[in-house]
């Protein structure tokens, strides 16, 4: 059992802030992931599985629009899973599993999922390893469930748009750091590592992602790959519900 940190909320607000510097419409992207699970439970409390969910920040939001789901937060960050774990206390069920390992699936605490949602996290996977965890993936759902994917994926036909769009980005989130806006990606894990509740759990997140790796994949699959990707892992119909910029959600329904 972890101990619980003294302000977890306070992490959760300052990883959500530093998440929003790469995208400011994170949000719109959750909300809209949500509403495609509301129509598939016609309003009723999902059973929820936050794959790659990091702090729970899905978790969350779902707990929050619709009080009574049961939530599970799945992850390999023990950093991340310190904070999910005590922001959401007796609110969720918290899984340590990587999803590079096939065997995932073994740690949860149940199948039969409503939705299982993921964002900005399935491009740190090979795009092979994703292919076949879109079929795994659909194995945890009920029938006429639903899986929804957000995450860089970036418009096929507008290549010379998208490396504007990425680069007009990137001024807009420097500017943001310049100013002090938003804490960027090294400075967020520089506090976590000198934080006296987190400095352990830092450590034993340095074996599990070493500091030089940037999870940045060369090719980042553009949203009809991964439509074209849930319908060959059996999902019966699948498309885009959302995008943004250079992002889109994609999702599959069982
Ligand atoms: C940028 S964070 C996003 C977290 C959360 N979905 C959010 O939107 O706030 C990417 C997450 O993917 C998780 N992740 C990456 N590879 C993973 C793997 N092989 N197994 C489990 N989690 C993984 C990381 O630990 C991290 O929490």
């Amino acid at each position: 059992m972890t101990a619980y940190l003294n302000d977890p909320e306070i992490w959760q607000e300052s990883w959500d802030r530093q998440q929003e510097a790469f995208m400011p419409d994170r949000e719109h992207r959750f909300a809209a992931m949500l509403d495609a699970v509301a129509a598939v439970t016609e309003g009723k409390p999902p059973r929820l599985l936050d794959l790659a969910g990091g702090t729970g920040t899905i978790s969350l939001r779902t707990l929050a629009r619709f009080p009574g789901a049961q939530v599970t937060v799945l992850d390999q960050d023990p950093v991340l899973l310190t904070i999910a774990e005590s922001t959401l206390r007796d609110r969720a069920t918290i899984v340590d599993a990587d999803l590079s390992d096939p065997s995932w699936r073994s740690k949860l605490p149940q199948d039969g999922f409503d939705a299982v949602l993921t964002a900005t996290a399935l491009h740190w996977l090979p795009a092979e390893r994703v292919s076949t965890l879109y079929a795994e993936i659909r194995e945890v759902l009920r029938p006429g469930g639903i899986f929804a994917n957000a995450d860089h994926m970036p418009e096929e036909s507008l290549p010379t748009l998208s490396d504007k769009l990425r680069d007009h980005a990137r001024v807009k989130r420097e500017a943001r750091y310049a100013a002090g806006a938003s804490t960027s990606w090294p400075d967020w894990w520089a506090r976590v590592a000198a934080d006296g509740q987190l400095a352990a759990k830092a450590e034993e997140r340095a074996r599990i992602y070493p500091p030089k790796d940037d999870h940045s994949q060369e090719w980042l699959p553009p949203a009809v790959w991964h439509v074209d990707a849930l319908r060959m892992a059996g999902f019966s119909e699948a498309g885009v519900i959302w995008r943004g910029g250079t992002d889109a959600a994609v999702a599959g329904l069982r």
